[in-house]
């Protein structure tokens, strides 16, 4: 599908965002878990967690009501079944990932796949250090790539360092400690989105960070207790640089997750000169939340974004990308080589599209040079199968000179659906 943008000078609205999907994936799977029954409010409804919630009804567990107030009843640690077909993950590689994890550690055989794209997607990050805990996974390219055969098996606490900062490799580690009896020590110098962690503690697990260090206590039974989803901050990041970028108007953006290992987003946004202000700041289920206020109009500078703030705002350089097109000067972002793994090669598509619109943009080896206000213009791009790609390239497009035809937008749906109907609504 596609979709054609015109270029707008006026954003302004109140509006709320889909739920977070890091969160949402993490509360689907630890409440099937759970010793009980239990409540998620406010789930993403969009097709990455819907993959991560039908591998869990191929397991065994039972969902009932509607997706926005979803109610769990908990399996328990042993209580899943085994599967009697391919586990999806589809796109996703959250669930994918996270899964090998709970598989790993479960008495019975299975099997998990995923798209095209997922299916050329690193696992030997996950499954080498499974293996360390005593897992049985084999696959094509010594078991670094879906389709992964997993014959579960009781798991052995592990001392791991983390290689790379990827919360999908530290989640799944944390997840497959569920399964052992001891104390996993898993080092992490690159403090990546801790959703899990904070999840496991709240359903009464004895987890402790010390500086880079979590120590996770095993064994533990998880509580049933309710669980509130924020909207999320990577979804919210289009409409705040969106409306950072917009010549005139405000924009309010109520119940996003502001967890410290997620906010690199709003750190860049104020250190390039946007106006953006944290309000009305509380918490669910151990999560920080808040409401974000912007206010258009303020010039924007490049600047340089470097390899230690990458985890707090990696699924956020697509846009803000978007954002160094109008900026003065250059923005220089490096150690940013994991997207190169992501639902595309996020690299490669942001160079090659936004090319397409007249970008001076240069490719490195890990990051992008953007030089700001070349003069960009609408063309007609693609999304690349990507959804992060096509909503960037949609804000880009709403400051370009003439209009832009973005292709392949149904992608979208990975993460946010009903983005272009909320974009067309604070723009009209
Ligand atoms: C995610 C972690 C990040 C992120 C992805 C979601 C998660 O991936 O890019 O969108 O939910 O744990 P990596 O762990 O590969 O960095």
């Amino acid at each position: 599908m596609d979709i054609i943008i015109e270029p707008k000078e006026h954003l302004l609205g109140q509006i709320r965002v889909p739920g977070d999907k890091s969160i949402s994936h993490r509360a689907l799977i630890l409440s099937s878990l759970v010793e009980g029954t239990m409540e998620i409010e406010g789930l993403l409804e969009a097709e990455d967690p819907l993959s991560t919630y039908k591998c869990l009804q191929e397991l065994g567990v039972e969902f009932n009501g509607d997706w926005n107030r979803l109610e769990v009843k908990g399996k328990g640690l042993r209580g899943l079944r085994e599967p009697d077909n391919f586990l999806d993950a589809g796109n996703s590689g959250t669930t994918a990932r996270l899964l090998l994890g709970v598989l790993a550690g479960q008495p019975f055989f299975s099997a998990l796949t995923g798209d095209s794209s997922l299916r050329n997607r690193p696992m030997g990050r996950v499954t080498e250090p499974l293996k360390k805990m005593g897992a049985s996974l084999d696959g094509r390219g010594s078991s670094t790539l879906l389709p992964l055969y997993v014959r579960g098996r009781d798991l052995t606490p592990l001392r791991y360092t983390l290689p790379v900062g990827s919360a999908q490799v530290k989640s799944a580690l944390l997840l497959a400690a569920l399964f052992t009896d001891g104390t996993t020590e898993i080092i992490d110098p690159f403090y990546s989105r801790d959703h899990t962690e904070r999840m496991i503690q709240y359903l009464g697990g004895r987890m402790k960070r010390k500086n880079e260090r979590i120590l996770f206590e095993t064994p533990l039974t998880l509580q049933a207790r309710k669980i509130q989803i924020p909207g999320d901050i990577s979804s919210a990041s289009f409409f705040l640089v969106a409306a950072a970028l917009a010549p005139r108007g405000e924009l309010l953006i109520e119940e996003v997750g502001i967890n410290p290992t997620r906010t690199g987003i709003l750190d860049v946004l104020k250190e390039m000169g946007a106006g953006v202000k944290i309000l009305n700041e509380r918490e669910y289920n151990y999560e920080p939340v808040a409401d974000l206020f912007i206010k258009s109009g303020a010039p924007l500078k490049g600047i340089e974004i470097n390899a230690e703030i990458i985890p707090r705002l990696v699924d956020e350089i697509p846009v803000l990308a978007a954002a160094a097109l109008f900026a003065e000067g250059e923005t220089v972002i490096k150690g940013a080589g994991e997207l190169r793994f992501k639902e595309t090669d996020r690299l490669s598509a942001l160079t090659l599209e936004l090319r397409k619109m007249g970008a001076l943009i240069e490719e490195l080896p890990d990051g992008l040079v953007i030089k700001g206000k070349a003069g960009i213009r609408g063309a007609c791009c693609s999304s690349q199968g990507d959804h992060r790609i096509a909503m960037s390239l949609a804000v880009a497009a709403l400051f370009a000179q003439g209009e832009t035809v973005i292709q392949g937008v149904e992608t979208v749906q990975i993460s946010f659906p009903g983005f272009f109907e909320l974009l067309k609504k604070i723009t009209s």
